[in-house]
């Protein structure tokens, strides 16, 4: 796992923003897995920048990590909507290039199956961009998750609906259950890129990075991976040995 400690948020995301500018450049038709939450925040706006400086995004493929079970997609904070707000928009990608899990549909479970055929059919996730929680889930892989489980229905930690209240009108607003890519569907995109800020991250981060693997710490599947890099700021690597 390579592990780059930068001075701050900023950096973080210039720094993700560039490995996957690079990719773009060599890869016009590169396949993306993009997350949703602040953490990836700066590594869109600085991409968004290099639109503007000339980087064709047009072409790229994006799957989005999870989505909520039960909003609706023009729900302000569905990650449909987020992924269209803060990816496809000022990217300039293809929103028929894009998708996200869909959490209306009748039967999950044939949902959850069909967007791991849809992953396969565009020739699997080229980059694999994550953020992580305080309880080290990566998309909505909570604690205890299979080590190699596929996109499916999961419930929300109470602490992950606590943390996301933040982005709706009250805390019982935040849905209980969600669909996630699982940890092996993540383990199978040929790179992975984890963006992590903050001090609210370091003992995650410590965790994932230097602990053993273990479902307890959802992250630290990626020391399994071949090519994973985690980019912090130095408050996320606080905890680091
Ligand atoms: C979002 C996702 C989650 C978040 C994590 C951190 O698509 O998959 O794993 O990356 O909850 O959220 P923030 O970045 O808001 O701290």
């Amino acid at each position: 796992m390579e592990v780059v400690i930068m001075a701050g948020p900023a950096e973080v995301g210039d720094f993700a923003a560039g490995r996957i500018a690079e990719l773009v450049s060599t890869r016009p038709e590169a396949v993306l897995g993009v997350a949703t939450g602040s953490s990836p925040l700066e590594t869109y706006r600085s991409l968004a920048a290099r639109r503007d400086a000339g980087l064709d995004l047009s072409r790229v493929s994006a799957f989005a990590l999870d989505e909520y079970v039960g909003i609706r997609h023009d729900h302000p904070e569905s990650y449909h909507a987020v992924i269209d707000r803060e990816v496809v928009q000022p990217l300039g990608l293809d929103p028929a290039r894009v998708h996200v899990p869909d959490g209306l549909a009748d039967d999950l479970d044939a949902a959850c199956e069909d967007y791991e055929a849809q992953i396969a059919a565009a020739g699997g996730v080229d980059l694999q961009l994550l953020g992580i929680g305080e309880n080290g889930h990566i998309g909505f892989n909570e604690p205890t998750s299979s080590l190699s489980s596929r996109t499916r229905v999961k419930t929300l930690a109470p602490s992950t609906r606590e943390a996301n209240a933040r982005f709706f009108d009250s805390a019982e607003e935040v849905p209980l259950h969600c669909l996630t890519q699982g940890l092996g569907t993540i383990l199978d995109a040929r790179r992975a890129l984890l963006v992590a800020q903050g001090a609210s991250k370091a003992r995650a981060i410590a965790e994932i990075v230097e602990g053993p693997v273990s479902s307890r710490w959802p992250g630290s599947v990626l020391q399994l991976h071949r090519r994973a890099t985690v980019v912090v700021d130095e408050a996320a690597a606080s905890r680091l040995q």
